[in-house]
């Protein structure tokens, strides 16, 4: 049975060491009751060895905030997948839009950070989404293209370990999140791609999940619709308080 996954994407909201192990002592207080959702924390990169070392249990998983499309070697300020794996993660966000200025952010940068990802055990959770929506529904091909571009090149048997998260930029950091409606068809837009490149398997069984705005008060609603598995917190995510209640509701 596929496991629903809260993301908490901290971004750049918590800035010392000690603000990051007191929001993740919360949390893994909260991870440890729950029964239905598993839970991964993006903490900023410096953090991570912080939290991640001093935590023994299996309920709360690691994610990077972002890769490199780069191995290794001379790339003054960059983060690999090699260095975010030897570090304790074992996610990695891939293409998120606010790193749409960074290194790699075309649909090679989806391919190249997805596959090196995948190399080091990372789990990629790759956003997509369109930045705007034009009614001839152009931005649909803007989502198959990012799709068919991250899966290209992997070899059949990792295929099901890409996560796809749709997050329109325009629904990101906003009070409430895309109509329910939307976010099924869109969930399903992704799945027919899916189908029709890849087969029927593929399409049942990858997991899709859904960011942008998501709080405690529709954090229901998000994981009530059929075909999204899971979600990705920005904002809600680095308030304790917040996410002890998202957390709590997402495990009803
Ligand atoms: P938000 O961010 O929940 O603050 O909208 C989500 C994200 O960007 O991953």
């Amino acid at each position: 049975m596929k496991k629903r996954l809260i993301v908490a994407n901290w971004k750049m909201y918590i800035t010392s060491p000690k603000e990051a192990q007191a929001l993740f002592a919360v949390i893994k207080g909260v991870a440890s009751k729950l029964r239905h959702v598993e839970v991964v924390v993006a903490p900023p990169a410096l953090f991570l060895p912080v939290i991640a070392q001093g935590y023994g249990g299996s309920k709360v998983a690691f994610a990077a905030q972002g890769v490199s499309v780069h191995e290794s070697g001379a790339h003054t300020g960059s983060l690999s997948a090699a260095q975010f794996a030897a570090s304790g993660a074992r996610y990695a966000l891939v293409g998120h839009s606010e790193r749409r200025t960074d290194e790699g952010m075309t649909q090679d940068g989806l391919r190249l950070k997805t596959f090196l990802a995948l190399k080091y055990g990372l789990t990629p959770i790759v956003f997509i989404g369109e930045r705007e929506r034009d009614s001839a529904g152009r931005y649909l091909e803007v989502l198959k293209g990012e799709i068919l571009a991250t899966l290209t090149e992997l070899p059949a048997s990792k295929l099901e370990e890409v996560i796809f998260c749709y997050e329109p930029v325009w629904a990101i950091g906003k009070d409430d999140i895309l109509d329910a409606y939307e976010i099924h068809q869109m969930a399903l837009f992704i799945r027919k791609v899916l189908l029709e490149h890849y087969g029927s398997k593929l399409a049942q069984n990858a997991r899709v999940f859904y960011g942008g705005s998501v709080n405690p008060e529709n954090i229901s609603e998000v994981l009530a619709i059929s075909d999204i598995d899971g979600a990705v917190i920005g904002r809600a995510s680095s308030d304790a308080v917040a996410f002890t209640e998202l957390l709590t509701l997402a495990n009803k």
